[in-house]
Formats: C-alpha cells, sequence, structure tokens
C-alpha cells in the first residue's frame, strides 16, 4: 500500500538517520520542508521533499494536506496506563488541603490503587486499558512506554504486565513495557522493608524476565518510598537479569537518584521536579535522557522540572505525560507540549524535539520513531489548517489534530 501526502504546508523534523536524540541548543532546532510531500510504503516512511521536485503521483492513496503540518506522533516515555478504577475522591481530597504525601500515608495514593488492581481481572483491566490506549492514540501518541507498580504482589505485577503484553499485541501503537514493582511499599512489608526489596530481587525479576514481560526496571525513589540503597539494590539485580533502568526520582526531594540512574547507565531519570546544580551537573557527559512531566507537576502544583537550566547547560530533556490515576490522570501529549512552552519556557521547537525524537530515546525507539526519516515508522500528526507550528502549544486547549497515522494506516 502506497500513500501519498502532498501540498503539506510544513512538514517538521526532518532528521537523519544518525540523530538519536537532540541537547542543549541544538534542541533550538526543528528542520522542515514548506510546502512538501511525504510517500508512505506500507508500514514505513518511504521518502519526502519539496513539492517543486514532485513529479510522480503515482500512489494507492492520495491525501491533499492543504494548509495542513505533518510532525511525527508523539513517543511518550513514561506513562502508568494499566491501571484500575479512579482517584478522584482523592483529587477532591487535595482540593480541600491535603497533600499528595498526606493522602499516600493514610493508605490512599498508590496503594489505594494497588487494592483495586489486585481485585479486577485481567480482562477488566484490558478492557479499562484499552480504552485510554485509544484515546492517547486519537490524541497523536503514536509510541508510549507503560509501567506495572500497581500490583505489588508476584501475581498482580505479572498481571499487569500480561496486560501490557496483551496490549501491545493488539494495537499497532508500539510499547514498551516497564516492571515497577518498587513502587510502594505494600501495607504487609510496612516493617519489613527489607524483605519486599528481597522478593522484588529475587523472586519478581527472575520471573518477569523469564516470561519475556518487560524491556525496563523502574523504582520510586523517594523520601517514604525507596531508598537510595534500596534502589541500587534492586536496579543491579535488574541489570543482572538484562533489564534497563528507568527510573522515578527527584520528584519531592533530592536524595541521590539522579546519580544512582547514572551509576547503573538508566536510559532515562524522570520526574526531575527538583533538581540541585549538583543533580544537573552530574548529568553534563552522560547518555542517560532526563524527562520532565509537566502535567503532573501541574495537576500536584508542585514545581516543574527547571527545563531551562538543564538545557542551557547543554543536557537533552523528554517529555512524556505519567499518565496515571493519582498524580496525573491525563495522556494528553498536547497538553504536555503546551505546558512545557507555557510554564517551563521552552521553545515550541524544545518541546517538539522533547516530545518525539527524545521521548523515542527515552524508550529505546530512537532508530524506529520520533523523527521523519526514511525507513522509520510512519507514525504522523496531521494537523488541521492551522497559521504555524508555534500554534499548537499556543492554542492549548483547542484540538488541533485532523487525523494520526501509526505504522501506516489511520486511527
Ligand atoms: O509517577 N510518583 C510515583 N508514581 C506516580 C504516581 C502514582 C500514583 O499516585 O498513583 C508518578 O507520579
Ligand atoms: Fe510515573
Amino acid at each position: 500500500m502506497k500513500t501519498l501526502l502532498f501540498n503539506i504546508k510544513e512538514l517538521l523534523q526532518i532528521r537523519d538517520e544518525s540523530i538519536k536524540k537532540v541537547s542543549g541548543v541544538d534542541m533550538k532546532e526543528l528542520p522542515s520542508i514548506k510546502n512538501a510531500y511525504l510517500r508512505v510504503e506500507d508500514e514505513r516512511i518511504e521518502g519526502y521533499g519539496s513539492m517543486e521536485d514532485l513529479v510522480d503521483f503515482n500512489a494507492d492513496q492520495l491525501i491533499d494536506a492543504r494548509g495542513q503540518i505533518i510532525l511525527p506522533a508523539w513517543c511518550d516515555s513514561h506513562t502508568h496506563l494499566v491501571f484500575a478504577g479512579h482517584r478522584e475522591g482523592e483529587f477532591v481530597d487535595r482540593i480541600n488541603g491535603l497533600s499528595y504525601e498526606e493522602i499516600a500515608s493514610r493508605g490512599g495514593g498508590i496503594l489505594n490503587s494497588a487494592k483495586k488492581l489486585q481485585d479486577s481481572s485481567e480482562q477488566e483491566l484490558f478492557e479499562q486499558s484499552s480504552q485510554r490506549l485509544q484515546e492517547v492514540m486519537r490524541l497523536g501518541t503514536g509510541a508510549i512506554e507503560i509501567k506495572s507498580g500497581y500490583g505489588l504482589t508476584p501475581e498482580a505485577e505479572l498481571k499487569m504486565l500480561q496486560v501490557i503484553k496483551t496490549l501491545a499485541n493488539s494495537f499497532p501503537i508500539s510499547i514498551r513495557s516497564t516492571f515497577l514493582g518498587a513502587h510502594a511499599f505494600p501495607e504487609v512489608f510496612k516493617n519489613d522493608k527489607e524483605a519486599y526489596v528481597d522478593q522484588i530481587c529475587e523472586k519478581m525479576i527472575p520471573k518477569v524476565v523469564e516470561n519475556k514481560l518487560a524491556d525496563f526496571i523502574d523504582v520510586f525513589c523517594e523520601v517514604g518510598y525507596f531508598s537510595v540503597e534500596q534502589t541500587e539494590r534492586i536496579l543491579k539485580a535488574g541489570v543482572k537479569h538484562g533489564l534497563k533502568p528507568k527510573i522515578h526520582v527527584n520528584q519531592f526531594n533530592s536524595i541521590g537518584g539522579v546519580q544512582s540512574g547514572i551509576k547503573y547507565k538508566a536510559l532515562s531519570v524522570d520526574h526531575l521536579e527538583v533538581m540541585t546544580q549538583e543533580d544537573i551537573g552530574s548529568l553534563i557527559d552522560t547518555e542517560v535522557m532526563p524527562v520532565a512531566l509537566p502535567s503532573c507537576s501541574y495537576f500536584l502544583s508542585i514545581p516543574y522540572t527547571p527545563a531551562r537550566l538543564m538545557i542551557d547547560q547543554g543536557l537533552p530533556l523528554a517529555l512524556a505525560t505519567d499518565f496515571n490515576p493519582g498524580s496525573t490522570p491525563s495522556g494528553n501529549m498536547n497538553f504536555v507540549v503546551a505546558t512545557a512552552c507555557i510554564k517551563m519556557k521552552m521553545t515550541p521547537e524544545e518541546a517538539i524535539n522533547a516530545a518525539t525524537i527524545n521521548g523515542a530515546y527515552a524508550m529505546g525507539l530512537s532508530d524506529s520513531h520520533g523523527s521523519i526519516t526514511r525507513g522509520k515508522f510512519a507514525n504522523l500528526i496531521i494537523t488541521k489548517d492551522i497559521p504555524t507550528y508555534s500554534f499548537i502549544p499556543y492554542a492549548f486547549g483547542s484540538n488541533l489534530i485532523d487525523k494520526v497515522m501509526i505504522k501506516g494506516s489511520f486511527v
């Protein structure tokens, strides 16, 4: 099947295949062709160029994209999209003055979601999660990472990971899976936390790997959750079994999690709302992708990741949603990109780079996703008739997407 999209107002994020991520001042560049065409063959991008050079209109499907901008589909590298039920009661509690940490210490938060998930069947979970996955695909996401971490028992964690695998086999969107058994301490381990860490390292990780259920290992490294020592034990066990780390650090406190991520060669360190200059400095000249989650900051009214300080010191940055029932009940990457511009003072070019090629890198997918490159998957956002690409973050509440293509087919 050959598709030709022509008269494209502007084709964004055209990159050579050698580019795996962009950092520092390079994030201000968003290479593009105005008045362009794009050829898709089956699942992949076959070619592109200026309309002036288009002579052959031969294709099975011809799409006139006059007035429309085309960019790579969003790459959402951090989500907890598989969950059971919702926590809008806690949302109201926070409006009435309780903090996220206070709610968690009263048995709400992650443990509340874990209870709901443990009581749900794999089929129920799959159905709820499918709805959310289809919603984010329509919102322009073409590749996504999904974590476990609401099971917190060997059985329930495997059930979650199995649902992620079934989603990956049921939908065209590319899915990467992360084992986050270390999301919170279950009630039964309240007085013997080391025993839960033992269970993760000795029982859960080997089982997850044996059943090929995860690509990455994650830990919520935070005061009241997993200490730096516990985090490192878990990362070490994960790495030994072939799982690459991608970790939650510096959401509320800077306790050394960034440095643990660097030490264990994490693909990414995520959240980073609270960053010291030492944390920023230690990421320079590493291969670790920092990931910001601005809709979590928005929803919890906590600080935003200091993107300007980080990018201006030469770091790369990726943007992701953190879609989950507690801190970010939204999987809308368009909102993330807009919020990064509005609240974190990222330019539209920086935000689009962060949500495409750098997001792909943070999932180990930049060989096949995140840019308009010959041979990469034809994962595209085709906007409505808009004046410029800066209009995407500017008109932040509007749906500006006309069509989404994932692996060569329209969603
Ligand atoms: O990334 N911070 C840890 N985990 C999630 C929130 C989990 C929850 O509240 O259910 C996050 O924000
Ligand atoms: Fe998260």
